[in-house]
């Protein structure tokens, strides 16, 4: 059962004709760009901004339409994954690399609506590693200040080099182990000079579609 598809694909029964729609990223939201892409073919009228070069090529190839931040200023319904939810909604978001472009996305949208397979429902947020974005110049100390905050952090390689953002940034895996105060930690990293944004999305998100093995879809909501 291919559990992240029945999500995704559940979550874009609630996009209708007109609507502007945030594309997420990642291998679950692939499944709603794909899903999405088939309705327009179909005859839906939206307009979609992504989150990420790769989501925006993905969109481009099925024919939805996209539109810029200068072209309108405000999302109906952004579909995205993430890493982790806790019982409040509140996230892990960025094992893809996306982040920066998703947090900008969601806090544009009057409703996030999060996709995700069972594995990734938590009681409390931190067993994922926490991605930080953060910009290239003095990276040795920022990552030395991240440490500082109580966490093991990683620069992000990929294939032996490291690996940079669609924004041209770098980004640290911070080990945190159990976060106790999403909140407290979110306004802690995002005070470090040098940090960019950070994966935890605090009161962000209105709903969870959570596709499970057996095929059964559950809806949770704050
Ligand atoms: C991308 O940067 C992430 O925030 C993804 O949304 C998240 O990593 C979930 O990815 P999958 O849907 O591939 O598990």
């Amino acid at each position: 059962m291919d559990t992240k598809r029945i999500a995704a694909e559940r979550a874009v029964d609630y996009i209708q004709d007109g609507m502007v729609v945030g594309l997420g990223t990642g291998s679950t939201a692939y499944w709603a760009i794909q899903k999405l892409g088939l309705k327009v073919q179909e005859g839906l009228r939206i307009k979609a901004i992504a989150t990420s070069i790769q989501s925006e090529e993905l969109a481009r190839e099925l024919g939805v339409s996209l539109v810029s931040f200068s072209e309108m200023n405000e999302i109906d319904i952004t579909i995205d994954g993430a890493d982790e939810v806790d019982q409040e909604l509140n996230l892990i978001k960025g094992g893809g690399g996306a982040l920066l472009r998703e947090k900008i996305v969601a806090a544009a949208s009057k409703q996030l609506i999060v996709i995700v397979d069972e594995s990734k429902l938590v009681k409390r947020l931190g067993a994922f590693p926490l991605p930080v974005e953060i910009v290239p110049f003095g990276h040795e100390v920022t990552i030395k200040k991240l440490y500082d905050l109580g966490c093991e952090p990683r620069l992000r390689q990929i294939n032996n080099e490291t690996y940079i953002t669609d924004n041209s940034n770098y980004i640290v895996d911070c080990h945190f182990g159990h976060i106790e105060d999403p909140q407290q930690l979110h306004n802690k990293l995002n005070l470090i000079p040098g940090v960019v944004d950070n994966g935890l999305f605090v009161n962000m998100t209105s709903r969870v579609v959570v596709g499970y093995q057996g095929g059964e879809i559950s809806e949770l909501e704050k």
